[in-house]
């Protein structure tokens, strides 16, 4: 499975959700990164959350299959959430199962592209990450390895990121910007 087979309408339905909710400029060379589940809560909570899923989001906690049944039983009356696709979906569930009780006025906690890119850059290009399809035991195995494990997170942010990276990565390196596409896609 991969969102990455050719869907470009949803593709770009990711691009826009991304750059409608963060106003990035348009030269930000990630903006090819599918968004995480921040960013896929603040465009759905600008766009209209139902009543009934913002309480659950400000009180439940839940995997993320619970999540995703709140997400889809909110979805007919949420407008924020109806453009969401499969992966978004799920992306977002992923997010709320991880982090959900959310405190109403503090900041999101940051997503597992927010991670990725913080991270995940200062030895090797974020090529290396995004272009890998793996299951989320090798993502662990990866960030649990030797040449990864002194990385400053915690057990559930690595959690939180392999399940990121699962739904989201294996960008065909031809989606890549040509910047970020030398020497990129391995080690
Ligand atoms: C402290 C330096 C460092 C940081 C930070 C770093 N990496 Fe790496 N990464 C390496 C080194 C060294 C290799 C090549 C050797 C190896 O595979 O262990 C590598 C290789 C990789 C590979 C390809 C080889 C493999 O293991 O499959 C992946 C995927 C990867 N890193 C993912 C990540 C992710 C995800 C992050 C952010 C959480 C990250 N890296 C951050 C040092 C780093």
């Amino acid at each position: 499975m991969t969102r990455f087979l050719p869907r470009p309408a949803a593709l770009a339905a990711t691009l826009l959700a991304y750059h409608g909710a963060t106003a990035i400029a348009q030269e930000d060379v990630f903006a090819f990164i599918p968004a995480g589940g921040r960013t896929l809560l603040e465009a759905a909570r600008a766009e209209g959350l139902s009543a009934r899923l913002e309480d659950a989001v400000a009180s439940e906690n839940g995997d993320m299959e619970t999540w995703r049944g709140r997400i889809e039983a909110a979805r007919a009356e949420a407008p924020g959430l109806a453009a969401l696709d499969q992966w978004q979906t799920d992306t977002l569930a992923h997010y709320l199962a991880a982090n959900a009780p959310l405190m109403a006025d503090a900041p999101l906690p940051r997503d597992g592209r927010d991670m990725a890119l913080a991270l995940c850059q200062s030895c090797h290009i974020i090529t290396v990450v995004v272009t890998q399809e793996r299951t989320r035991e090798a993502w662990l195995r990866t960030m649990n390895s030797p040449s990864h494990v002194e990385i400053a997170t915690t057990p559930a942010e690595r959690e939180a990121l392999a399940d990121y990276l699962v739904l989201n990565a294996g960008i065909p390196i031809d989606q890549i910007p040509p910047e970020l596409r030398a020497g990129g896609a391995s080690y």
